[in-house]
């Protein structure tokens, strides 16, 4: 198996940083190289502060630092600007400073709304990512994008903050829901399909030791994804250009998200059925071949998502694929890859979305 145990290096000059494997009792002392004021807010919410507040805090204390603590309620409700003042005012009370930290203690929603309030607090303090979901380790821990949301719109207020630091503990995951599992196993299917064949076939022979939480295997998934998000986002930090690729499924996924009301599919079970479609469009137009297609489909079934959109009305499809944040000038683009894994930001006209979605 690659990658030993050798850490890994978000590179990005003056402002790179390690994701680091590591258990979560142990982060105390690999803060100490990581964050000189003495003065720590951990930020978690209900659900990961019965399994994992305590052993952080703990490891934290042991390690010098004197640490408040807040928590939010669990879920995507939590992630607003009532909640994101909420925290600044915790930050405030707690005495934190300018040299203060915050560390991050939970899934995306915990890992967005801290390092938002980690952006904004004093202008900008550190923040710390320790991912506690599959989605979160993979993923929204690695590349500095922190938001929270307003009732209208998804992340649509935040910012580039990059952390200090990204402490993995793939232990953590022991404890999380299956569906979480699956949702955070769509981003590591994606990243197979945009940048890595053997990856892929990797995951092809290994896909029921990860729902089986085979800690080997899953370490090995999390390390890849890890690498790969790195190494998009060291090439394209504030996505000008290659960091776009990440959005692969993302289009269709957000606008299913959307339809659904935020309520019927996680965001990795949206993804899913995005991804799928996105590779319709491959298919159709020549990019990749019917057996790689097929090879999606089948991985994508096996890890037990949905790979069907629903059948909604195209006018309302097309509605939210125009009105994504991430729609440009109303044109609706796509990142799509070939199956060498080149990529291509195509705009897609609505015609041939309408055709992949309803033939
Ligand atoms: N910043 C980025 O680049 C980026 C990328 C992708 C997604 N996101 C954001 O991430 C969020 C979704 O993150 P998520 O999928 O991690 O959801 P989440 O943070 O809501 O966590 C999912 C659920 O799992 C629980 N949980 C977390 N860790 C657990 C554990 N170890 N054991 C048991 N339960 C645990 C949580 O309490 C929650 O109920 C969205 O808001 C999305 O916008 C951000
Ligand atoms: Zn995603």
């Amino acid at each position: 198996m690659r990658g030993g145990n050798v850490d890994l290096v978000v590179d990005l000059g003056a402002k790179s940083y390690p994701i680091e494997f590591c258990d979560i009792g142990d982060v105390g002392n690999r803060l100490l190289k990581r964050v000189s004021s003495r003065k720590i807010m951990i930020v978690t919410d209900e659900n990961v502060k019965g399994h994992y507040l305590e052993s952080a805090r703990r490891s934290m204390e042991a390690a010098g630092y004197m640490v408040a603590y807040s928590v939010i309620p669990a879920g995507e409700e939590s992630k607003t600007m009532e909640m994101a003042k909420k925290l600044l005012q915790d930050a405030l009370s707690y005495g934190l400073d300018r040299s203060s930290c915050i560390v991050a203690l939970g899934g995306g929603v915990v890992g967005d709304i801290a390092g938002f309030v980690a952006s904004a607090y004093m202008r900008g303090i550190d923040f710390i990512q320790i991912p506690t979901t599959l989605l979160a380790q993979v993923d929204s821990s690695v590349g500095g994008k922190v938001a929270v949301n307003l009732p209208e719109a998804k992340n649509i207020v935040g910012a580039f903050h990059q952390p200090r630091a990204v402490f993995i503990d793939v232990k953590a995951l022991r404890t999380l829901p299956q569906r979480e599992l699956k949702t955070g196993l769509a981003e590591v299917i994606k990243y197979g399909i945009i940048w890595d064949d053997e990856f892929f076939k990797w995951l092809d022979l290994n896909m029921e030791k990860l729902l089986s939480l085979d800690m080997d295997v899953l370490k090995h998934a999390v390390r890849r994804s890890c690498e790969i998000k790195a190494q998009v986002v060291s090439q394209d930090e504030t996505e000008h250009g290659l960091r776009a690729v990440l959005n692969f499924g993302h289009t269709l996924g957000h606008a299913l998200e959307a339809l659904t009301g935020y309520k019927k599919y996680t965001h990795g079970e949206a993804v899913a059925v995005g991804m799928v479609y996105a590779s319709k469009i491959a298919l159709r137009r020549g990019m990749i071949s019917e057996g790689f297609f097929n090879s999606i489909v089948s991985l994508i079934e096996r890890a037990g998502l949905p790979t069907v959109f629903d059948p909604f009305p195209f006018e309302d499809v097309l509605n939210k694929l125009t009105s994504d944040k991430k729609a440009y000038d109303g044109k609706i683009v796509f990142a799509l890859v070939d199956e060498n894994r080149k990529f291509f930001r195509l705009e897609i006209n609505p015609c041939e979305i309408e055709s992949v979605l309803y033939n």
